[in-house]
């Protein structure tokens, strides 16, 4: 297994629309294999494909709260396949988006159709944060972020500190000085939160 680099917005690369897996192969396995490797890491609960600039359907997830514990997840070509009128709001984050965090209204249940990591046809119920996750990881899929489901305004100064955060990073590089250290409480919430 590897590590993969995880893109950042703004990137091309997360706008576009991934392609259909044909056959669950030994490839799909081992990119499967190394998403859920680079998603323990980052550290966050979901990964799509996209975010590590492979534009195929596939997102892998693993959710564990109080309530719920799904152990890991593979999916290739999830597909919402019915959703609730009803829609809950999550307070959402993403490894693509790193340390901004914004409200996002989403349907409370969903039902998710996908191949498995063996290439067999599942249908899964999702709901509470795994309902969230499984909708937030299928927008990667269609070039979709979370900020896309915000107001522009919000989305704009995200997108806008995010470059400047880039800039940062890269002066600070080529200074050869060491990154400021992150605070430790958005570390914390960036282990809970980002898919
Ligand atoms: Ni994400």
């Amino acid at each position: 297994m590897a590590l993969l680099p995880i893109l950042t917005a703004p990137d091309p690369r997360l706008k576009k629309k991934s392609k259909p897996v044909e056959t669950v192969d030994a490839e799909i396995v081992r990119l499967m294999d190394d998403m859920l490797e680079t998603m323990y890491a980052a550290p966050g609960i979901g990964l799509a494909a996209p975010q590590v600039g492979v534009l195929k359907r596939v997102i892998v997830l693993d959710i564990e709260r109080e309530d719920v514990k799904t152990g890991p997840l593979f999916m290739a070509n999830p597909e919402i396949v019915e959703a609730s009128d009803e829609d809950a709001t999550y307070e959402e984050g993403c490894l693509s988006v790193p340390d901004h965090y914004s409200d996002v209204a989403r349907p409370t249940h969903v039902r998710v159709r996908f191949l498995d990591r063996e290439g067999k046809t599942q249908e899964m119920t999702c709901d509470g944060l795994l309902a969230t996750c499984v909708q937030h990881e299928i927008d990667h899929l269609d070039g979709v972020l979370f900020i896309d489901h915000i107001s522009s305004l919000k989305r704009n100064m995200i997108l806008r500190k995010l470059l400047k955060a880039r800039k940062d990073a890269e002066r600070e590089a080529e200074d050869d000085k060491p990154a400021v250290p992150k605070s430790s409480k958005a570390k914390a919430k960036a282990a809970a939160e980002a898919i």
